[in-house]
């Protein structure tokens, strides 16, 4: 039998850093104020050499003032981010050669060089030290260079590597690209799963599972079928936790067929180590500690679904409190897990698996049908999350029931028409009429707004809500509308994908940044709203304003600042 995995082993000790982080967490918030206070600082401080954990185990409660504060930080601690050290991609060209050949404005041009030219400023690597003493680090050590989103996301993040992926491949860093799959890989063999993010304190949720779609990506892009073969018994692993007892929940339809689908579930109870303050805040309000750890539970896991914090979460859009996560069967979780059997399938079939190809071919098929049969409305024309009763355990057959449908509108609700995307080379899942008509509820749900799709039409103060718009929801629903056959569909995708590439140069222009969520109700505005501040770098910004500017070109007579 194999040994088991090093990291899996380890966690405990590298818990006990987690617990001494949060106890300083906690004391600088007492001691320092609410006033520009960041909780996730303090969780990725690493211990600095020659410092000892226990004795700052011990120090810590004797920290009273500023200046206590400041002196104990700098005695115990390297600064947040010092584990990651700078390095230089080697796969990166200033200008490489058949870098975006269909944009021939100056304009554009110039500003995609120097977004290309951020990859250089987010690339990283897992400092030795990490890897050489694990117990004195929350970064976890990867094998291969790193690209970071930015700002206080210092690590590396699960969902966000799809798309920092897809501008790589713009980029022609088919080297970095690789190393991030592999990173991702090596996170799989670790802990069974791809973390929601490369630190001790992620590992026990995922994120929105995207890494078969990285993988065909890169595949796609460059015939590496040796990167398919190193990945496929991963890529099994990651299928098989998502559709565990865990995630999965069976429904019978209205003719008496059962379903299997997935949802979210993060094995956690506890406040968010990174957000823990924030988290013991809300959870004050609540009186037993049985009520407290299912709430820490529905947290944790809408940080599994990508989607903190939303109304599509919660049973009152006004209070937090209401977090019912894990009884949300989602849209674009099971779309994602849908593309992910097609996937496998592709590479099993590439490899002379034949049998897999047939059983994961089957399973996608199913998880359609599930789709089509239990999410879809056909009166609304969209898909909807389908809710289950909250005083359940979400076990044995739940009987399905339309009025479960959340009706409430969301962009999630059309991220099926992904399915269209090309290189899976097994045709498209929707016919072209329905993409069509998807399109069109999509375009009077009161989404499309002037730079951009809105993330839902509630504001709620939420950032998954109105009025952000998200580079991954923008990319998502217009490459499905580009790859759905139609004429009419491939312009309404361009008129989205130009209103996001001109807010995101306006707010470039403006703030010298790209943001990591824009305001879609006006050209060039960022976003807000949430429990941190708004961040610049950014990691899936930038990977989407490359892969628009690359399916869409840019003319040299389109004007690229903000219509007047
Ligand atoms: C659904 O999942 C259950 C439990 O994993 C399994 O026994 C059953 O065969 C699945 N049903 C279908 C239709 O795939
Ligand atoms: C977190 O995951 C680890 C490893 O799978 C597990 O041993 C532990 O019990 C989990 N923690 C919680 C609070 O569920
Ligand atoms: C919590 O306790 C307070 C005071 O004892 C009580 O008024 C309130 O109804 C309780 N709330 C819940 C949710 O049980
Ligand atoms: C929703 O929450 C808000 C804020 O806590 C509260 O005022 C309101 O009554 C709640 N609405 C419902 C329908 O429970």
């Amino acid at each position: 039998m194999a040994p088991p995995p090093r990291h899996l082993l380890l966690l405990p000790v590298l818990l006990l850093l987690v617990s001494l982080l949060q106890r300083v967490q906690s004391g600088a918030l007492r001691v320092l104020g609410p006033r520009d206070f960041d909780p996730k600082l303090y969780v990725d401080l690493p211990l600095a050499p020659g410092a000892d954990r226990a004795a700052a185990e011990a120090a810590v409660a004797a920290v009273t003032t500023r200046g206590e504060m400041e002196a104990f930080l700098a005695r115990y601690f390297a600064r947040a981010g010092s584990d990651l050290v700078e390095a230089d991609p080697p796969d990166f060209e200033a200008e490489p050669r058949g870098f975006l050949p269909r944009v021939a404005s100056g304009e554009a041009r110039a500003w995609a060089l120097q977004v290309h030219a951020l990859w250089k400023d987010l690339a990283r690597r897992v400092a030795p030290s990490v890897a050489a003493r694990p117990d004195r680090h929350t970064l976890l050590p990867l094998p291969g260079r790193v690209v970071v989103p930015g700002s206080r996301f210092r690590e590396v993040y699960y969902w966000d590597s799809y798309w920092v992926v897809r501008g790589l491949l713009v980029s022609k860093m088919y080297d970095t690209a690789k190393d991030i799959v592999l990173n991702l890989v090596y996170l799989v063999e670790e802990y069974g799963f791809v973390l929601n993010g490369a630190r001790s304190y992620y590992t026990n949720r995922s994120q929105p599972p995207l890494l078969s779609s990285m993988v065909l990506e890169l595949y796609a892009a460059t015939g590496d079928l040796g990167l398919v073969r190193r990945a496929f018994p991963s890529l099994l692993k990651e299928h098989s936790f998502w559709v565990s007892e865990l995630h999965n929940v069976e429904i019978m339809d209205n003719h008496g067929r059962v379903h299997n689908l997935s949802r979210y579930q993060a094995m956690w109870n506890k406040p968010r180590p990174e957000s823990a303050t924030i988290d013991e805040e809300l959870a004050s309000k609540l009186n037993s500690t049985a009520a407290k750890e299912k709430l820490y539970h529905q947290i944790a896991s809408a940080a599994e679904s990508g989607w903190d914090f939303s109304s599509r979460w919660m049973s009152n859009s006004t209070d937090m409190t209401t977090l019912v996560t894990t009884f949300v069967i989602p849209v674009d979780l099971n779309t994602f897990i849908c593309k992910m059997e097609r996937d496998i399938a592709v590479f099993a079939e590439l490899i002379g698996e034949k049998a897999t190809a047939e059983i994961f071919s089957q399973a996608s098929k199913a998880r359609h049908t599930a789709i089509e049969s239990l999410l879809w409305n056909s009166e609304m024309e969209q898909w909807l999350d389908y809710w289950l009763p909250t005083d359940g355990n979400c076990q044995g057959v739940y009987k399905w029931e339309l009025k479960s449908q959340n009706r409430k509108i969301f962009a999630s609700n059309f991220i099926p028409l992904w399915l269209n995307a090309h290189n899976s080379g097994l045709g498209p899942f929707l016919d072209e009429a329905k993409s069509v008509r998807v399109m069109r509820s999509l375009q009077t749900s009161g989404l499309v707004c002037p730079a951009g799709i809105a993330t839902s039409v509630s504001n709620t103060g939420q950032q998954w809500d109105f009025p952000n718009g998200w580079a991954p929801l923008q990319h998502l629903i217009a490459e499905g509308l580009l790859n759905s056959g139609s004429t009419e569909a491939k312009e309404f995708a361009e008129d989205i994908a130009t209103r996001w590439v001109r807010t995101n140069y306006a707010a470039y222009k403006s703030s010298g940044a790209m943001h990591e969520k824009y305001d879609v109700e006006a050209c060039g505005k960022s976003g807000g709203g949430g429990e941190y501040k708004p961040q610049t770098g950014f990691g899936w910004s930038n990977g989407v304003l490359l892969a628009f500017l690359e399916e869409l070109g840019w003319s040299q007579d389109k004007e690229i600042g903000c219509p007047s």
